[in-house]
Parts: C-alpha cells; structure tokens; sequence
C-alpha cells in the first residue's frame, strides 16, 4: 500500500490515484471543530471528491465547500481537462458537496449534471441557479463513460431525501457519499493509512444516520447484491479500500437494536420519564403507572431521571411505543433534566409515538403544557392532555392520575374509547 502524495514538488495540490481510472481530487478542512452546528470534528473532516475517466469522457464524483474550490480545482487539473468532463454527478447536495459546482459547470459548460430525483427542488433551493440543466436520476439508471459505466443507486435520508450512491460498475467501487463518511481529517487519506478513526465513523453514524435506521437498512439491501465492494469512497473522511464489507457490516449492526428485547410481538412498550421536587410529582408517576400496568399487554417502566444517564434512556426510547415525561414547574418552566433528555432524541425516530406530560406545580403548571407542546413539536402523538396538580394530589387526583395511565395504555393498544376526558383542567 502506498502512502498518498496531495502536493506536487512546487507544493501545488494534485490528485491522489485510487485505480488507475479513479482519482481523489477532494481537500482537507483540519480546523473545522463543529460541523452543522451540531456535530463536533475533533481533528477537522475532508470533503472527498473523485475524477473517473472512460474511453469517452471524464465523470467528477461530488465538488467540495465552496470555500475549498482552489485546491479542489488544482487537483482536478492535474488530472484532467475541463473539455474532457462528461459527466457530473451529485450523490448529495449540501452545500459541502455542491459548493464548487457552479464554478465547475462553468469551466465544463458541456458536462452533463446527474441528480437524484428527490434533489430536484433542494438544486435551485440550494444554488438560486434556475438555469442550472440537469438530469434526475432513479435506482437502476446508469451513464455510459465508454469502457466505464456509473449506475445509480438511490439511498433515501441518508441522511437527506436526495441521497444517493454511484456504483462504478466495472471496478466494483461505491461512491457513497455521506453515507459510510465521518469527520476525520488526515493526509493519509486511506483507512488502512489514517489514525483510529473508529470513534469519529460511530459518531457520525449515530448523530447523521441512526435517526434513519430502516433506511439505512433498505439501503444495505439494495448494496448487498453488488458486493463485495473493492473500495467504499465516502464523501467525508477515510477511502476505505481495505476490507470495505467491514463497514457494511458495521452498519448493518448498528441499525439493529442492540439487544433483542423480551417484549412479545404482541405487546407495546411504555416509558415514564419523571423528575421530582418535594415527591409530588413522582406520587403521579406511580399512580400513572399503576394505571398503565393494569391494562394485560402494555409493558410500563418507570424510571426516576435524578437516576439515570440520558444515553441509555434514549436507547430506550427509541424501542419504546409510548412516552410519558413528569415534571414540576419550577420558574415558569419544566426542569432542566426533562429538556436535557428531550433535547438528546434528535438522534432517534420519534413520529408516531404515544407521548403524555404530567406534573405538580406550586404557582402556575406551565411546565406540562411546554413539554406537551415540545412532544407534538418531535412528531408525536399527544391524545390526552397533560395533566397537572396543584402542590400534593389529593386522593382523588391520585385516582385521576391511575385513570390517565390506563387511558394511556388502552390507547397503545387501540383499545380506547372515544371518551375524552380533559385532565388539563384538574388543576
Ligand atoms: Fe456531507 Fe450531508 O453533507
């Protein structure tokens, strides 16, 4: 294996030869810290880009950040003419992948620009180039490059709705995009070269591809049949030429639950989140949960927030068929290990889910109807208003809080009836 040269003798950026018809010609960004505002990049990331050349013409494989275009431009130059360039293809288009594409489309005015056709609209969102001409692309087509083909592969909301994959036939390579990336930086380029960058490849995939898990699968479907690959080209980070399966695989694992739960198939789950001032509010979350356990059918868990760290919680959650927060308002608002827990479920599928809010308030209870509010914000399903208690429920509300946790778990289960009953105003 032979280590990548990036520069020339006179220190100008070349491309780095992948096979003999592919070439990297994408740049490095090592003090990037934070990616998306979200994610953070601990030695920075690279926007990859590629160069395939057929006996009919040249195909570039993704641009970089616009501000990158000077290197991305040089390398592309030392191994190709811009009058040669076919084809270009978009798997994605962020604008870390599309920033050098007007000014690439400018230099090769005769290239043709492939695109998923759910990147249709995001294009002139994204580039406010109406003139832009382009051709959409599904799963199955392919472009001719003579002795090269590239086919197309779309991979949906991994981790955008454009997203998709290009199988250079021939050489059995996978340009992949984001998918299979990570934030790493390092001018080894390869992944049998860089340092370990395991860490950064499970971060990405946990912050940018877990909230898509059964997408991620149908993807790895649709790849399986034309595997093994030779070489995996992400979009960011590591080439991975060396044993690239490993990565399929590794994906395959990780959209998989981590452990097969004992719930029966035909059982539903229930999580009560609660956190307690004075033991008001956990009172709540006990009855709500002798409620909901008697429904046969609903597994119902309990769990004390001053007791638990937030990721295994959203491990859980992500499994879960219904969720229940209990909070106090204290200042005007819930408290801060609801937000915090809240806050940390970006990373998972949440629509659809059974959601309800309970709490014990001194003054004013606003902390239930903003959890309330924040549940329906994430997609899920809040069908019984929260419900709140002034200071210590009395017995009577005690009974109230075991009849919403049985409403609840009836609900999870399709069995509730159409009564309604506005907990809400309890209080
Ligand atoms: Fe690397 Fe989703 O952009």
């Amino acid at each position: 294996m032979t280590k990548p040269v990036l520069s020339n003798s006179e220190g100008a950026p070349q491309a780095v030869a992948l096979s003999q018809r592919v070439h990297w010609i994408g740049v490095l960004d090592p003090n990037l810290r934070t990616f998306d505002i979200i994610l953070k990049t601990a030695n920075g990331t690279s926007y990859n880009s590629y160069v395939v050349r057929g006996s009919e013409g040249v195909a570039i494989i993704d641009t970089v950040k616009e501000s990158f275009s000077g290197d991305f431009f040089a390398r592309l130059e030392s191994v190709a003419r811009y009058d040669e360039i076919k084809v270009i293809v978009l798997n994605h288009l962020e604008p870390d992948h599309s920033g050098a594409l007007p000014e690439l489309m400018r230099r090769a005015p005769q290239a043709r620009l492939y695109i998923s056709q759910k990147a249709q609209s995001m294009l002139k969102a994204l580039l406010k180039q109406d003139e832009l001409e382009f051709t959409p692309v599904i799963t199955g087509d392919a472009v001719s490059l003579g002795d090269r083909t590239l086919s197309f592969l779309h991979t949906p909301y991994l981790h955008w709705p454009d997203t998709q994959c290009t199988h250079l036939v021939e050489e059995k390579i996978l340009f992949s995009g984001d998918v299979f990336g990570c934030h790493f930086c390092d001018t080894r380029l390869f992944n049998d070269e860089v340092g370990d960058f395991r860490f950064s490849f499970e971060y990405y995939y946990a912050h940018i591809m877990r909230p898509f898990k059964s997408y991620v699968n149908t993807a790895l479907d649709l790849l399986d049949p034309l595997s093994p690959f030779k070489q995996i080209l992400p979009a960011h980070g590591p080439l991975l030429r060396d044993q690239p399966q490993r990565y399929l695989q590794r994906y395959r694992e990780l959209s998989r639950s981590a452990l097969e739960s004992d719930i029966g198939a035909d059982e539903k789950t229930l999580l009560i989140f609660y956190i307690s001032s004075y033991g008001n509010t956990r009172r709540m979350a006990e009855a709500i949960y002798e409620g909901a356990m008697s429904v046969e059918k609903v597994r119902v868990s309990l769990y004390d927030l001053e007791g638990g760290e937030i990721t295994p919680f959203v491990d859980l959650i992500e499994g879960a068929d219904g969720l229940l927060f209990g909070t106090p308002t204290i200042n005007g608002d819930a408290v801060k290990p609801i937000w915090d827990l809240l806050s940390s479920l970006a990373v998972v599928n949440l629509k659809s889910k059974l959601g309800g809010v309970f709490g014990s308030y001194g003054w004013t209870g606003e902390g239930v109807k903003m959890v309330e509010d924040r549940l329906r914000g994430l997609k899920l399903r809040v069908p019984i208003p929260g419900i709140r208690i002034k200071l210590i429920p009395t017995d009577e509300e005690i009974c109230q809080c075991r009849e919403f946790g049985h409403e609840l778990a009836q609900e999870l289960l399709g069995l509730r009836t159409s009564k309604v009953i506005d907990l809400a105003d309890l209080s």
